[in-house]
């Protein structure tokens, strides 16, 4: 690497505190979550919340490093220190900042319902009464249809990802997906060959804002997290990023 090796000199002889080496996080996302996060042809993580949360180290003075980590138990690696910071679509919750801290919100989603593009007897949520109904364990998702069909009712079939739960749907397992709208209309678009539709209910979901997530009490990371959110917001970057992936 003999090319940097005048940059660093050139640095070192800098004031301290522009040779202080800006500190890295590692980043839990669930790369499942297209178009958030998903796995690019290198098994890289990528994704609008990367794009956002690398805009936003680079305006807040941090690094950041990306490691694909599955939803479940992603919120305890905050806790065991092995994820600084979670950045993965996640909505922020009253019961979730029990145990957790959010950055400022970056994003408004609300749920959508896909159901085979046949189905003609599913034009609200509450139609889903009765049915069979897919999401992904211990979402937003899961939790408006718990509310709906009732906690422990066996017509509510959990799975680790959202494509699994879609693909369920897909073979007929059940009659309806509930996912965060982003991801399900990218999912039915993207994949016209398989038959699915989606079915919008503004009234019966509420908005959610999706924040990064950080230990409880970590505020030194939140901090340069919701800093960098401001300035990319202020100069622009944060609507490029957001019309990239989701102008129509
Ligand atoms: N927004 C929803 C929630 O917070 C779903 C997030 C799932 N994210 C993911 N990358 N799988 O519950």
């Amino acid at each position: 690497k003999k090319a940097e090796a005048p940059a660093e000199q050139a640095a070192s002889s800098a004031p301290a505190q522009a040779t202080a080496a800006a500190k890295e996080y590692l980043v839990g996302s669930d790369a499942s979550y297209a178009p958030f996060e998903f796995l690019n042809d290198k098994k890289e993580v990528q994704g609008f919340d990367v794009e956002v949360l690398t805009a936003a180290a680079e305006k807040g003075g941090f690094k950041v490093k990306f490691v694909n980590t599955p939803w479940e138990g992603m919120f305890a690696t905050l806790d065991q220190g092995d994820r600084d910071l979670l950045a993965s679509a996640i909505t922020i919750t009253d019961e979730r900042k029990k145990n957790m801290d959010f950055s400022d919100p970056y994003f408004e989603a609300r749920q959508l319902i896909a159901v085979g593009k046949n189905v003609t007897d599913v034009k609200t949520f509450q139609d889903l009464k009765n049915k069979k109904v897919a999401v992904q364990t211990g979402t937003t998702g899961d939790e408006v249809v718990q509310k709906l069909l009732g906690k422990t009712n066996p017509n509510i079939k959990r799975f680790e990802s959202m494509p699994l739960a879609l693909k369920e749907l897909e073979n007929g397992g059940v009659d309806a997906a509930v996912g965060d709208n982003g991801v399900v209309s990218n999912y039915v678009i993207n994949n016209p060959q398989n038959g699915l539709a989606t079915v919008e209910d503004t009234k019966s979901f509420a908005p959610e804002y999706y924040g990064f997530a950080a230990k409880k009490g970590n505020a030194e990371v939140l901090a340069k997290v919701n800093a960098g959110l401001k300035a990319i917001k202020a100069d622009g970057t944060y609507d490029a990023i957001y019309k990239k992936y989701f102008a129509k």
